[in-house]
């Protein structure tokens, strides 16, 4: 062994440094892609106003957006009402251009070319995606129709909502969040929802981001002592299945020690006919969600 005196400490400077060369490669792609991605940041869409382009667009939208936002842009089960001329992650033209090409991360919105389709959108057919989207825009915010403080009343009161549902961390959590739904869904989406809710089920609070993720079903267990639990399926796979039920509490079982156990798909929010809620409080109850929601 030799000793630690003869040992000669490696010379930083004079060493080769493959990591430094690495290093300086790294920095010029990082200063090359934000070259380019300043390019792609326009201050204006270069196609705006361009009837073609927007035809292109729609095109374009049905292929890779329809799917989640709607037909003609008005929301669907997975995604806003782009026809809303105030868009809660900005609404200028660049603000769009970065939406769709980054997508919202945490959210089921994706990057642009991650989706299954592939491939991914050009820069031009972004802008002419973007020129549809202003097409079917609506001018000018619809002044809401409801009675905000009335609806506030109803959906904390009479109608129950908040026994099953949370708004800014107030109320229940059997059902979704809605503190933004009222900015994330369509009006129409909002009153199927309520009128029967079983038609469509909301998307599962744990598998928002998967590409088709779980659904808010109904599940009523009988575990082996007897007991009985009915709630909404959070999480699910081969051997376990995790639950939260009408009192709150959440469950995880390991389905082979069940009694029983079955899903279905009609929903524990109760459909609000006429009856339970006239359409004028029905009005108000949504005036509340797009307050609340309003970017
Ligand atoms: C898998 C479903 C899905 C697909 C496909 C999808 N989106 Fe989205 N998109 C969403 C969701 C969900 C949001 C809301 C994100 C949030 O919670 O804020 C969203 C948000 C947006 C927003 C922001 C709206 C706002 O109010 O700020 C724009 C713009 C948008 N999407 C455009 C598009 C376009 C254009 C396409 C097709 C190229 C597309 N989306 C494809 C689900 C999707
Ligand atoms: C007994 C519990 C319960 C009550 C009361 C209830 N809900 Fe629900 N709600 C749920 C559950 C569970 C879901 C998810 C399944 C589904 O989509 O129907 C849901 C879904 C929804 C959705 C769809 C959300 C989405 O993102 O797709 C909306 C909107 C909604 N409820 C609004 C309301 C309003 C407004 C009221 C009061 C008038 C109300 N709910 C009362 C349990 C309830």
């Amino acid at each position: 062994m030799r000793s630690a005196k003869n040992v000669r400490l490696p010379d930083p400077l004079k060493q080769p440094r493959p990591w430094a060369a690495a290093f300086f490669t790294c920095t010029l792609l990082v200063m090359i892609g934000v070259f380019a991605a300043s390019l792609q940041a326009q201050n204006k869409n270069p196609l705006a106003g361009d009837p073609r382009a927007a035809k292109l667009g729609e095109f374009e939208f049905r292929a890779n957006c329809a799917f989640c936002h709607g037909l003609g842009a008005r929301g669907g089960g997975r995604g806003p009402d782009l026809t809303r001329a105030k868009k809660r992650h900005g609404s200028t033209d660049p603000d769009l251009f970065r939406t769709i090409n980054e997508g919202v991360p945490g959210t089921a919105m994706p990057p642009n070319g991650a989706t299954q389709q592939g491939v991914g959108m050009t820069e031009e057919e972004i802008w002419q995606v973007i020129s549809y989207i202003r097409s079917v825009e609506k001018k000018g915010e619809a002044a809401a129709i409801g009675n905000v403080v009335h609806g506030k009343e109803l959906f904390n009161g009479a109608a129950g909502c908040s026994t099953c549902h949370m708004i800014q961390g107030k109320g229940g959590r059997i059902g979704p969040d809605l503190s933004t739904t009222g900015s994330t869904r369509s009006t129409d989406y909002i009153v199927e929802s309520l009128r029967s809710p079983s038609r469509r089920l909301a998307q599962g609070i744990s598998e928002a981001m998967k590409e088709f993720s779980q659904e808010y079903e109904t599940v009523t267990v009988v575990t082996a002592d007897g007991t009985k639990f009915m709630g909404v399926v959070l999480n699910e796979d081969h051997f376990t299945l995790q639950m939260i039920d009408t009192r709150e509490m959440l469950h995880l079982f390991e389905k082979d020690r069940l009694r029983s156990f079955e899903k279905s798909r009609e929903s524990l929010m109760p459909a609000y006919d006429q009856k339970m809620l006239s359409d004028k409080d029905l009005q108000d109850v949504i005036a509340y969600l797009l307050f609340v929601g309003a970017p």
